[in-house]
């Protein structure tokens, strides 16, 4: 893994490869004034795409200049939401004209997609609250891991045996000062301090926590990569997460702090 003063923020990171294998990392917007970031990734596995959380508008030319780096457009075959955020999915119209894609989304969101500008729902594939897969033709299989109420009603995390990398969504997210972003958490407890104020406004409560926690326990999980902030990047840093996401108290835990 590399240090992060060599991390290419414009062009993005490989974080896993084997073979014609990649778990890529697409890079940030040049401007760092304390927006919140947004990080989106392309799984390539041969010749077909898979897009995690590919995000609004005004980070599509970005996307596109960078995913054309490493797979030709109509070669993304499945687009993943985690959830219906217009971080998350606001560009979804554009998605849908410039690939061939398979959208992935909760069965919750699909008639709100008329809202982004989606009318026609034959290439937007629900996913049932229990969770699901989706298979590349190479016979990879990638799983969408219940994380209901953290912090959508209708919320996913995908998993990928091959690489061990936890795609987790909002689930992780860290909200950097102005000109202080880093791509890999290096120092945990001082990450903690820009991570706990979104976990404890957004998330439902410690219920919803464990019982995401308690699905994705089966997994060998050797990175976690969230949509904003930084990425966990190996197995240690990646428990010391899930530990103190375990103890914490967050939404109807805490409302009567919220309310004031
Ligand atoms: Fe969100
Ligand atoms: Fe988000």
């Amino acid at each position: 893994m590399k240090h992060n003063n060599e991390v290419d923020i414009l062009k993005g990171e490989v974080l896993f490869e084997d073979g014609n294998y990649q778990f890529i990392w697409l890079g940030w917007e040049e401007r760092d004034e304390g927006l919140v970031q947004v990080n989106q990734y392309l799984i390539k596995d041969g010749d077909e795409g898979i897009l995690l959380d590919p995000g609004g508008v005004h980070v599509f030319p970005r996307i596109v200049g960078n995913v054309s780096r490493y797979i030709d457009l109509d070669k993304i075959k499945n687009i993943f939401f985690t959830h219906q955020d217009p971080d998350v999915s606001s560009g979804i119209a554009l998605w849908l004209s410039v690939t061939p894609a398979k959208i992935h989304i909760s069965k919750w969101w699909i008639r709100f997609l008329a809202h982004f500008g989606v009318f026609d729902h034959k290439r937007v594939m629900p996913i049932e609250d229990k969770g699901g897969t989706l298979s590349t033709s190479s016979g990879k299989r990638f799983e969408f891991v219940p994380a209901h109420f953290l912090h959508s009603p209708g919320n996913f995390s995908l998993y990928d045996p091959k690489s061990k990398i936890l795609f987790t969504g909002d689930i992780g997210a860290a909200i950097f000062p102005a000109n202080q972003r880093y791509l890999f958490v290096d120092d945990f407890n001082s990450h903690v301090k820009i991570m706990e104020g979104f976990h404890q406004r957004f998330l439902a409560n410690n219920i919803a926590v464990k019982a995401y926690l308690n699905k994705i326990s089966r997994f060998d999980i050797q990175m976690i990569a969230p949509q904003h902030g930084a990425i966990f990047p190996d197995q240690d840093t990646s428990k010391k997460f899930i530990n103190w996401l375990s103890g914490l108290k967050c939404g109807s835990d805490i409302i009567n702090q919220i309310y004031g």
